[in-house]
C-alpha cells in the first residue's frame, strides 16, 4: 500500500493544509477573547512559549510518526507495536477525531446559516437576542448541514493533491486577504486602540497555574494535535521534505493568525462598547461568535449604513467559516484513511460510511440544544445537566486531547525509540543531526512533556467530572 500512498504535491501545498487544519474556531475566536482575559501579554508570552517549547516537539514526533509509517494513527501504532496493548492509543487515536468532528460540524453548520443570513440582508435578525437559540432549533439547520456535508465530500473524495492541498490552496489565502483587511478596517474604528490595549500590554498578576494551563490546552488545540491529524498528514509527506522547516511554518502560521485574529475581534468589541471589561465577555467562542458578534456588526450601520454592515459580517462568517472547513476537512480525513489502510474500502466508501455515522450523530447533537428533551439532558455529572455536546466536547476535547498528547509522545520516545524518530526527521534535513533541536526534542518529549500533560488529564478529570480541582492551579 505504502509504495501507492497519494502525497501532497508540494511543500507549499503541505504547509497550507496543515495550517488550514491548525487555523479554525480556537484561533480566531477562543484565543483572542482568553488573552484578554487572562492577562493581554503576559497571556501572549506565555502562549508563544507553550507553542515553542511543549508542542512544537509533539508536533514534529506526530509528523515523523506519520511519515515513517505511512500510514493513518491507528495502522501507525499497530505498524509498530503490533498487537500489543498500543493498539489502545490506536483506537484512542480514531475515536478522537470522529468525535471532535461531530461537534465541530455543529458549529460549522451554524456558521455556514449566519454567513447566509448575513449575505442576503438579515443581519438585523441576526443582531437580534432570541435569533441564535431559535436558529439552531429551526429546521433550516438541516439544509446547513447537507451543504456542509456535501462541500466535505467533494473536497475529500478528490483525494490528498486534488482535495485537501486544493481546496486549502484556495481557501487559506483567501481567508488571509479577509482577516488583514477586517484588522486593517477594524483598527480605525473610534476606541478600537483601547481593546489593542487590552490585548497587548502584559498583566502578569493575573498570571497563575489555571492561566498556564489553559494556555497549554488552548496551543495543543490550536495547533491540532493529539487527533491524528498530523499523523496522517504526515503519512502523505514527502521523504524529502524538511519536516522540521515544515513544522515552523505551520506553528508560526497558525500562531500568527491567532495573533492578527486579535486585532480584529477585541478593538471591535471595545469600539462598540467603550466600558466594557474584558471579564465580562463570555467564556464560551459559541455565544461570541453567534450573539455577541452581531450586535457589533450591525451597530457598523451608524457609519457603514446597513449594506456596509452587512459585508463587514459576512466576510468575518466567511473568514471563519473557511477555517472551520478547513479544520473540518483535516479531522475527517483522519477516520477516512483508517478505514482506506484496514478496511481496504474506496475513498469515496469510507466517507459515505463515515457520513453517515457522524451526520446521525451530529444531527443528534444539533438537537441536543433543546428541541429533544432526552439529548438535552442526557446526562449529569459535576453538579449540572449535561447534553450530548456538552458531554462530547467534555469527554474528548477536553479530557481525552491531552491524553492522546502523552501517550503519543511515550510511544515515540520509549516504545518506537528515539533513534527512529531522529533518523526519520533527518531525512529530508541532514543538518538537523547534532542540533540543540534534536537533543531537545529528544529529551522534552521522553520526560517533562508527558508530564506536565499527564498533570493537565487528571486535573481535567477531577474538574470536569467530580467538580473539584486536584492540583490547586
Ligand atoms: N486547530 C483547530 C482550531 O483551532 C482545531 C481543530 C482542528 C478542530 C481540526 C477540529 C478539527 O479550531
Amino acid at each position: 500500500m505504502s509504495s501507492n500512498r497519494e502525497q501532497f504535491g508540494s511543500r507549499l501545498g503541505f504547509i497550507l493544509a496543515a495550517a488550514g487544519s491548525a487555523v479554525g474556531i480556537g484561533n480566531l475566536v477562543g484565543f483572542p477573547v482568553n488573552a484578554a482575559k487572562n492577562g493581554g501579554g503576559a497571556f501572549l508570552l506565555i502562549y508563544a512559549i507553550c507553542v515553542i517549547v511543549l508542542c512544537l516537539p509533539v508536533m514534529m514526533a506526530e509528523l515523523s510518526l506519520g511519515r515513517h509509517t505511512r500510514k493513518d494513527p491507528m495502522g501507525a501504532y499497530k505498524s509498530i507495536a503490533g498487537n500489543s496493548p498500543w493498539q489502545i492509543a490506536g483506537w484512542l487515536a480514531l475515536i478522537t477525531p470522529f468525535m471532535i468532528a461531530v461537534f465541530y460540524a455543529v458549529i460549522t453548520v451554524w456558521l455556514l446559516g449566519y454567513l447566509v443570513n448575513a449575505a442576503i440582508g438579515n443581519l438585523d435578525q441576526l443582531a437580534s437576542p432570541d435569533t441564535f437559540g431559535t436558529f439552531i432549533n429551526s429546521n433550516s439547520i438541516f439544509v446547513y448541514f447537507l451543504a456542509v456535508a456535501a462541500i466535505i465530500f467533494l473536497i475529500l473524495a478528490n483525494g490528498v493533491k486534488d482535495g485537501i492541498e486544493k481546496a486549502a490552496k484556495v481557501l487559506m489565502p483567501t481567508l488571509f486577504l479577509f482577516l488583514i483587511g477586517l484588522v486593517i478596517f477594524v483598527l480605525t474604528l473610534d476606541n478600537a486602540w483601547s481593546g489593542v490595549g487590552y490585548y497587548m500590554i502584559p498583566d502578569f498578576s493575573k498570571i497563575n497555574g489555571a492561566v498556564i494551563s489553559g494556555a497549554l490546552s488552548q496551543a495543543f488545540f490550536s495547533l491540532s494535535l493529539g487527533m491524528g491529524i498530523l499523523i496522517t498528514y504526515g503519512s502523505y509527506m514527502d521523504k524529502k521534505e524538511d519536516l522540521p522547516g515544515a513544522t515552523k511554518m505551520v506553528a508560526l502560521c497558525d500562531t500568527g493568525v491567532a495573533f492578527a485574529a486579535g486585532l480584529m475581534i477585541l478593538p471591535a468589541v471595545f469600539s462598540f462598547n467603550p466600558d466594557i471589561k474584558p471579564e465580562e465577555l463570555s467564556d464560551s467562542s459559541v455565544s461570541l461568535i453567534f450573539s455577541f458578534l452581531p450586535k457589533i456588526f450591525l451597530a457598523l450601520q451608524g457609519t457603514l449604513g446597513y449594506a456596509g454592515a452587512s459585508v463587514v459580517a459576512t466576510l468575518f462568517f466567511a473568514l471563519v467559516f473557511f477555517a472551520a472547513i478547513t479544520s473540518l476537512v483535516s479531522i475527517i480525513e483522519v477516520p477516512t484513511a483508517s478505514l482506506i489502510d484496514a478496511k481496504g474500502y474506496s475513498r469515496k466508501k469510507a466517507l459515505l460510511v463515515l457520513g453517515i455515522g457522524m451526520g446521525i450523530l451530529a444531527i443528534a447533537s444539533a438537537l441536543s440544544f433543546g428541541k429533544i428533551g432526552f439529548l438535552t439532558e442526557l446526562t449529569h455529572y459535576a453538579g449540572a445537566k449535561r447534553s450530548l455536546f456538552d458531554l462530547i466536547i467534555d469527554t474528548f476535547y477536553d479530557t481525552i486531547l491531552p491524553l492522546n498528547g502523552l501517550l503519543i509522545c511515550l510511544f515515540v520516545s520509549y516504545r518506537w525509540r528515539k533513534t527512529q524518530l531522529n533518523a526519520e526527521i533527518e531525512s529530508g534535513n541532514e543538518n538537523y543531526k547534532g542540533t540543540f533541536l534534536e537533543r531537545y526534542v529528544n529529551f522534552s518529549v521522553g520526560t517533562f512533556i508527558p508530564v506536565i500533560l499527564f498533570l493537565i488529564f487528571i486535573n481535567t478529570v477531577a474538574i470536569k467530572y467530580f467538580g473539584s480541582s486536584l492540583i490547586s492551579l
